[in-house]
């Protein structure tokens, strides 16, 4: 029995969640929203398994609270290192009938058509290349798929702190492609891993080879809870759908509409929590 009407939760640690959201609205615009993005905590990418675990606990339980069904974990390092534990050992005692749901599996999903070379380059934190989720999940699904991963541990700083633009950036976009590259000269295809990196798209572009497929998660990811929503209809009917969305932020609220304006096109409504 399905007792929480609510909207659909997303969280991420911090803004980058908010590339994948407004994927979700294109798409799927009549359905409300909630965002949560952690931004006192974040970066995740440097944490360790248990801390990325715990803090992602805490932003489901806070979300379920907030009365979702469906939470979508919008962040590769914690769809990489908590949402396996969440689901196999935690949804079952706090609420059999409401779902969290990550970024990898449906950008995974994605490659097959992708990739005309079968060699593939991941670029993401330190956390999701540890974890070797990208590469087992590609070993799954598509044993033929050779996977180099490269993580960019100065990407997600760059663009929390704004500085995604300017050339000081160039540095270590270069940096971080050339290492890929040299790993893997038959790299046909790059998988951004990590929600913020959208944001430095068009550098990445630049220092990239021009035959080289640069795949950024929002697209297969939105399309994927289309599909699962048309799926799991008892899911569906919970999800709540005014068209609304909200904004949580663990930061201050001023700090989080200055950041977020860099990510959304408009003026947005923004709550401070503490997740404990
Ligand atoms: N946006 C998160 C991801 O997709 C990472 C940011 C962080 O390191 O917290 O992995």
């Amino acid at each position: 029995m399905f007792s929480a009407q609510g909207p659909i939760g997303v969280f991420d640690s911090g803004y980058g969640g908010l590339t994948i959201l407004n994927k979700f609205r294109e798409l799927l615009p009549q359905y409300d929203y909630i965002y949560l993005g952690d931004n006192a905590r974040t970066p995740y990418g440097n944490r360790s398994f248990e801390v990325v675990y715990k803090f992602t606990l805490q932003a489901v339980h806070k979300l379920f609270e907030l009365g979702c069904p469906l939470v979508i974990l919008a962040c590769n390092t914690a769809s990489a290192k908590a949402l396996r534990s969440i689901q196999q050992n935690d949804l079952p005692q706090i609420d059999k009938s409401r779902r969290v749901l990550g970024v990898i599996r449906p950008t995974v999903e994605s490659i097959d058509s992708l990739t005309q070379s079968r060699h593939v380059g991941l670029l993401a934190t330190i956390g999701t290349i540890k974890s070797q989720s990208y590469p087992l999940e590609i070993q799954k699904l598509y044993p033929d798929i050779q996977v180099t991963g490269v993580a960019c541990p100065l990407w997600v700083p760059l663009v929390e702190n704004n500085e995604f633009n300017y050339e000081g950036a160039d540095f270590f976009v270069k940096k971080y492609i050339g290492q890929l590259l040299s790993q893997d000269p038959l790299i046909d295809t790059i998988i951004l891993g990590c929600t913020h990196y959208p944001l430095l798209m068009h550098k990445i572009r630049q220092f990239t080879p021009q035959h080289i497929k640069l795949i950024a998660q929002g697209e297969y990811v939105s399309n994927s809870l289309k599909d699962y929503l048309f799926r799991h209809k008892e899911i569906e009917h919970c999800c709540t759908k005014g068209g609304t969305c909200k904004f949580l932020t663990t930061e201050s609220i001023e700090k989080f509409q200055e950041s977020a304006s860099l990510f959304l096109s408009e003026q947005i409504h923004v709550n401070s929590i503490i997740l404990e």
